[in-house]
């Protein structure tokens, strides 16, 4: 809405696809939008080129014009590569801020960057927010998830514009204020390490149908297809859907079939396996996920050792599709439990008291991990979760109940035909060592004590104690 006010109500700094597709997305939704660009010759074609909606555009020569065009307090949003650059940006553009403007970074940060640069704003009486913007291009323009850190205040000025652009569910923006400092992109690094995990389950069950089953791209995508209906209807399930029905247009090969198997990754997916470590977690499937990515760039080995290894592979009968598609919703269910453990460990840490259920919420639509399971979890820890558990909600224990032996029988197929199921076989070794009361880390304290007196704690005493050892002689 064009409050009246002088100037605009938001700077868009930034215009590669995310960015352009963010200030269309403010405009469409009445608000009057600064835009601007390192390359200046951009910002011209782009506003000429956004239809009706270039009236609500403002463009400006210099980053001192586009800063004086947008009204005070200033929210600008910058949509460009968050390291360096975005330091270098800053550092320009803060000696023209005034008091109670605030930056925005919309971009895929490490959060502790985020937490440095909010750090040097403090006493400074502006302001900087760390944005996780999920959707990709698609979702940017017509309704992404958005996960704010930050101030109250720069969050009390976002928060109009912001919940008017975001996806709904229901009549529910999918936008919150989830903590200060680097809150907001932290939930959105453990959302794209769960996107790695949901991407790399789905793709483990493509190659056993593959490799084991025989069945053909188009005929896996058309049962994914099928199973848009059910329980594990989600966005990444219909992305897989398409793609593995898309003809190659040069070939008229299934298009997937032509696609090198290597994956790249940009970071998000590493940084939550590394701060679920720093905070004592393991997030294993995420961690699977991020491994399975950096094995599948060792392409030349794979072919050597294709030739060579032995695989003592027997052969199996691949299990039912309903049961694929169950034990896909187990290793599903179980690493949100894992992704939402990491937040719970974050939140404790630094102290941002992060509401799971309203980031559940927020993840029911627009983003890239929504999905039929996400509304059950929304409502579970809606429900409350005494001790934040995600796997000891009722409805997931009922869940478990009908789909933790199919993915027993799955990773068991997978295994013993010889194909690799790094995060299905992950999910259920987590699952299998959480249900059991008694581990095995008493053996592990043990030796510990045996070779460094390390000390353990016994059942029945309190306080740190020590073998009486008997060393090992020998011969
Ligand atoms: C989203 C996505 C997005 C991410 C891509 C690619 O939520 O819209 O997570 O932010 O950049 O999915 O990520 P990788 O290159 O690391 O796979």
């Amino acid at each position: 809405m064009t409050s009246g006010k002088p100037g605009a109500d938001i700077g868009v700094f930034g215009l590669g696809t995310m960015g352009s597709a963010l200030a269309l997305n403010f405009a469409e939704h009445g608000f009057r939008v600064a835009v601007f660009n390192k390359e200046v010759d951009w910002i011209a074609p782009f506003i000429a080129t956004a239809g009706p909606l270039g009236d609500r555009l403002v463009g400006a020569a210099s980053l001192a014009e586009f800063v004086a065009s947008i009204a005070r307090p200033r929210s600008i949003l910058f949509m460009i590569p968050s390291g360096a650059p975005l330091d270098a940006m800053i550092a320009n553009i803060l000696p023209l801020l005034e008091d109670g403007d605030t930056i925005i970074d919309g971009g895929n940060a490490d959060f502790n960057d985020t937490r440095r640069r909010s750090a040097a704003f403090e006493g400074t009486r502006r302001h900087f927010v760390g944005m996780g913007v999920s959707g990709g291009a698609e979702g940017a323009r017509h309704g992404p998830s958005m996960m704010v850190g930050g101030t109250d205040h720069s969050w009390q000025h976002l928060r109009p514009m912001v919940e008017a652009i975001a996806a709904k569910h229901n009549d529910d923006p999918c936008v919150a204020h989830l903590g200060p400092d680097g809150a907001g992109h932290f939930v959105k690094t453990v959302h794209n390490g769960i996107e790695y995990a949901d991407m790399q389950m789905i793709a483990e069950i493509y190659g056993l149908l593959r490799d084991a089953g025989g069945r053909s791209a188009p005929d896996i995508g058309a049962l994914f297809e099928s199973w848009q209906d059910g329980p594990l209807g989600s966005y990444l399930i219909e992305v897989s859907a398409a793609v593995l029905q898309t003809t190659d247009g040069a070939t008229g090969k299934p298009l997937v079939d032509m696609i090198l198997d290597q994956a790249g990754q940009k970071g998000t997916g590493r940084w939550t396996v590394i701060e679920a470590l720093k905070l004592g977690q393991s997030a294993s499937t995420i961690e699977a996920a991020v491994g399975a990515r950096g094995w599948s760039s060792a392409k030349t080995t794979r072919e050597t050792a294709d030739a060579v290894l032995p695989t003592a592979a027997q052969t199996t009968d691949l299990p039912d599709e309903a049961t694929l598609a169950s034990a896909l919703l187990a290793a599903r269910i179980i690493s949100h439990a894992q992704g939402f453990g990491v937040l719970l460990a974050a939140s404790t840490a630094f102290d941002w008291q992060l509401d799971m259920a309203r980031i559940s919420e927020i993840w029911r639509a627009g983003c890239i991990i929504r999905s039929k399971l996400l509304d059950d979890i929304a409502v579970a820890f809606r429900a409350g979760l005494p001790d934040g558990e995600l796997i000891l909600a009722p409805a997931m224990i009922e869940t478990l109940e009908g789909t933790i032996g199919p993915l027993r029988q799955v990773v068991g197929a997978a295994v013993l035909s010889g194909v690799a199921v790094p995060c299905l076989s992950a999910a259920l070794a987590w699952y299998d060592t959480m249900h059991r009361a008694r581990g095995t880390a008493n053996l592990i304290q043990a030796q510990r004590d045996f070779f460094g007196a390390h000390g353990f704690e016994r059942l029945d005493l309190t306080g740190a104690q020590h073998g009486d050892w008997r060393p090992i002689t020998r011969s």
